[in-house]
């Protein structure tokens, strides 16, 4: 649990006895006497988005394996998409006094006042996967995660150059995440900001299918309803791909051909998509987050400065480099 060692926390020790001395009066033995025991091992409490997706679901893993690893003790929240638990989650984790507070947060705004909370607790944040828009960078120690705008942007690159001998329009729909999630809105600028480099590439339609297959499915199946003439699928990730390949099929057109279907995320159902030729091309972002995440947290607890940006390691895929790299695929 918990030790005073890191110098930033002393500040904090007053806030931190008054905002969670009702629970010590409350008779939470572990916690007693306003301070916190400490016994050498680091707990984390951990607030995950949900399972939306096969990435979220890799990326739970890989933060369960990784806390046990490295001897850290999780706790950890499912927040089923609703900012509301996760924020939740966070009071719960703070009233505990854990050691370190991570999260990935469902959408980008509204933070800052749970943020001030853990900070008036002393307790240090770290955001993982997703960041959130706070003016105020002091509110959490370090985020790491992808650069979603680049993942954005190299998928309308890609489709530039596919697209660079087009004589006439090219329609384009796009299913988004959740709505104000940073990889939502990031992705979707990245993409627009590079397809905007030919005149032909038009977004025709764009709408949220939530990261789910079924939102995917859904949705898709409105486009294709509404829109005669599709060219193109910008799916936020893969699952909502794997949900528009049912709906393209079902209405006779064949995927990676009859549209040209381009997601982000790289996992294995995903993967073997684009190695079928149903995808044409994949930006990948890796939910293999967790080893550095648990560096990370036992260097925040000894009060050891970390770099405010991590960014995390990613690359591209077409069919045949899907093809290639398939058998080793972790996820
Ligand atoms: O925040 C990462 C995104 O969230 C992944 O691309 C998506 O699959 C997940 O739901």
């Amino acid at each position: 649990m918990r030790t005073q060692s890191a110098p930033w926390r002393a500040a904090a020790v007053l806030a931190s006895v008054l905002l969670v001395g009702g629970v010590a009066a409350c008779g939470n033995s572990d916690t007693g006497g306003g301070g916190s025991k400490d016994d050498g091992k680091i707990t984390m409490g951990f607030s995950q988005v949900g399972a939306e997706s096969g990435w979220r679901t890799a990326n739970t893993t890989s933060i369960k394996e990784s806390a046990a690893a490295a001897g850290i003790e999780l706790k950890f929240d499912d927040a089923q998409q609703k900012q509301e638990n996760q924020i939740k989650a966070i009071r719960n984790y703070i009233q505990q006094k854990v050691d370190v507070i991570a999260f990935s947060p469902v959408v980008e705004s509204g933070w800052d006042t749970v943020l001030k909370e853990a900070k008036d607790a002393g307790i240090p944040v770290i955001l993982t996967d997703r960041s959130v828009d706070s003016a105020d960078k002091t509110l959490y120690k370090t985020f790491l995660g992808s650069d979603f705008v680049k993942e954005g942007r190299l998928a309308g690159e890609w489709l530039v150059e596919q697209k660079k001998s087009a004589s006439g329009p090219v329609n384009i729909v796009e299913l988004q995440g959740n709505t104000g999630a940073a990889p939502a809105n990031d992705r979707k600028k990245g993409f627009g900001e590079a397809i905007a480099a030919n005149p032909n590439l038009k977004i025709i339609a764009s709408q949220p299918g939530d990261f789910t297959r079924a939102g995917g499915k859904q949705v898709m199946e409105q486009f294709l309803k509404a829109y005669p003439k599709i060219d193109v699928l910008f799916a936020h990730n893969d699952d909502m791909g794997l949900g528009a390949l049912e709906a393209i099929t079902a209405a006779g057109k064949t995927p990676g051909k009859d549209i040209t279907i381009i997601t982000v995320d790289a996992v294995k159902d995903g993967m073997q998509a684009l190695a079928d030729g149903k995808f044409n091309f994949i930006a990948e972002c890796s939910p293999l987050l967790g080893p550095q995440l648990m560096d990370l947290a036992k260097k925040v607890h000894e009060g050891q400065e970390v770099p405010a940006r991590i960014e995390t390691e990613e690359t591209t895929f077409t069919t045949e480099q899907a093809k290639e790299a398939l058998p080793n695929r972790k996820y």
